[in-house]
């Protein structure tokens, strides 16, 4: 599928009076990108939402974009081939970039398995707003744990391009933060994230504990 992205001509940008910083003044918190990249299997979901849980107790606006619940509906047409996932990215990276306007803290969970479209990702939102989180799990425990039992089915060739089996994952070079679900439990991902989170002041101590 080739998408065509200079069709939309004749158009004109409407700037908004209510901006992205008075939204997050009115949050009470600034609005983030975090990416969960990673094999499937490898966790990403379940942490993602598990870091949603967290920050929405805490009152924070939170949002989770899931790669198997968007492929129901805004990418319902997409399949796995490279194509298809570069177009499955770019939309999810618009959708994303249109959230942190709005003063979301979004999260994302999808394989992502390409640097060049998480680069590309990340150079559509302002620096510092993207966060590359590497769920990362070796391919012989996500195939044992094969929780969906996609694997198996990939083995047998019954799926074809299955990433990590018959289509390649790029592992991230320089991710914000990387983390081994093989190793760690969730609450200690969870930490890790939100200490993260900390560390570049997108939560302030005094946030979390007025949250609290
Ligand atoms: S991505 O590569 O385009 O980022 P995405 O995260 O949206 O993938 O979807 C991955 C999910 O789709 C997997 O968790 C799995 O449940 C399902 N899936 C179905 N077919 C495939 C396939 N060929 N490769 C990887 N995942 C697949």
């Amino acid at each position: 599928m080739e998408t065509q992205l200079d069709k939309s001509t004749n158009t004109v940008w409407h700037h908004a009076t209510v901006s992205r910083k008075r939204r997050e003044e009115k949050n009470k918190h600034k609005s983030v990108v975090l990416w969960f990249t990673g094999l499937s299997g490898a966790g990403k979901s379940t942490l993602a939402h598990a870091v949603e849980e967290q920050l929405f107790q805490y009152g924070f606006n939170t949002f989770v974009l899931d790669g198997d619940n968007i492929r129901h509906g805004l990418c319902g047409d997409l399949g796995f081939s490279d194509v298809d996932r570069r177009e499955n990215i770019r939309r999810i990276s618009e959708t994303a970039k249109l959230m942190l306007e709005a003063g979301v803290i979004t999260l994302t969970a999808f394989i992502s398995p390409f640097r060049a479209e998480r680069a590309m990702s990340r150079s559509l939102m302002p620096h510092g707003d993207f966060i590359e989180i590497h769920c990362y799990c070796p391919l012989s425990v996500c195939e044992q744990r094969d929780v969906k039992g996609l694997y198996k089915k990939a083995r047998k060739g019954e799926i074809k391009d299955f990433t990590g089996i018959s289509s390649p994952y790029e592992e991230p070079e320089k991710p914000e933060l990387r983390l081994d679900t093989s190793a760690l439990t969730l609450a200690e991902s969870v930490q890790q994230v939100i200490a993260l989170l900390r560390v570049r002041n997108i939560l302030s101590a005094s946030e979390i504990s007025d949250a609290l």
